[in-house]
């Protein structure tokens, strides 16, 4: 990543396990402008590199603000950061990049997060504010305390704009949003954007099926787990036993080896929680995660997510 070296300014809690950072230039510089739904990969106190959601106004060209979930299941890479870093320290990040940018083909939108999914969904509220395309914002969650930025929704430029839904943790109390779904975007200038858990996402991208696909918009925090068009089936072979078992097309290493009962930590199946890092010995890897550092690539690759050609030698 292009990187550049940048001060945590503020740290503080957004909600219950969440924790909020400024980060700004330490000589005060400008940054590089970014556009709502951008991302920076961060290099993490514990060195693992993370990706997290700009979540500030994009007219805001002095800091950067990302809000980061402490995962206890993960690898220590969002620990880290929620444990150690302290206004005053530096980071290394790289430069926003937008996956999930606002369609300008769009006239309204239909904004819909899940949890620590309000990130870059907050920083569309605010750019469409100042755009003055109208939206309305859908935030689902537990419960208040474990609710990030949920005074700062509550002030005057987001009334009548933002819906905010605790379900307690009850799946019989979850919002129904297939009224908000049921007729389709695109023609009308509606585009949907979700972000948010896995289940959160599957749900809407389900109840969405009959809209167009270029009117709907997901951002799902780790790597695109689908097949690729380029895809080819490849084998592996277990270094232990000598086993050769072939990865086809549509199906991750991690499930291969799931499948033959050889058991391989698993957390995220995203590639970004690291969980899954396995030995490789030989062979040619095609490396899709968010979390191996360039010095871990010759010799690790994380099997939920990489694929490779011709034969990789697993230390399994
Ligand atoms: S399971 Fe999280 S990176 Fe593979």
């Amino acid at each position: 990543m292009t990187q550049d070296t940048l001060q945590v300014t503020e740290a503080a809690p957004a909600a219950q396990g969440i924790q909020s950072f400024e980060l700004r230039h330490p000589q005060g510089l400008p940054l590089q402008p970014f556009s709502a739904g951008s991302h920076i990969r961060v290099k993490t106190p514990s060195g693992m590199l993370r990706q997290y959601s700009l979540c500030n106004d994009p007219a805001e060209t002095d800091r950067y603000r990302i809000a980061v979930k402490r995962e206890d299941s993960g690898r220590g890479g969002s620990a880290s950061m929620v444990d150690q870093l302290q206004p005053g320290d530096l980071l290394e990040v790289g430069l926003p990049e937008n996956q999930f940018a606002l369609d300008d083909r769009a006239s309204r939108f239909l904004l819909i997060a899940g949890g620590i999914g309000i990130t870059p969904m907050l920083s569309m509220a605010y750019q469409l504010n100042s755009e003055g395309r109208p939206y309305q914002l859908i935030y689902l969650s537990r419960d208040a305390q474990s609710t990030a930025f949920l005074e700062e929704l509550r002030g005057p430029e987001f009334a009548g704009k933002v819906k905010v839904h605790h379900d307690q943790g009850d799946p019989a109390r979850a919002l129904d949003l297939w009224p908000l779904l049921e007729k389709p975007g695109s023609t009308n200038g509606l585009h949907l954007y979700c972000c948010g858990p896995t289940g959160l996402m599957d749900a809407v991208r389900d109840m969405s099926g009959h809209w167009p696909a270029s009117a709907v918009h997901f951002e799902s925090f780790g790597v695109d787990t689908r097949a690729q068009s380029d895809d080819q089936p490849f084998e592996v072979c277990i270094k232990s036993s000598g086993q050769r078992l072939s990865v086809p097309v549509g199906s991750s290493i991690l499930q291969v080896l799931r499948d033959d009962g050889i058991a391989v930590p698993s957390s995220c199946e995203s590639g970004t929680c690291g969980s899954c890092k396995t030995g490789l010995l030989e062979g040619q890897p095609d490396h899709r995660d968010l979390v191996l550092m360039e010095d871990e690539k010759a010799s690790h690759i994380m099997v939920c997510v990489s694929r490779g050609q011709g034969s990789l030698l697993l230390d399994l």
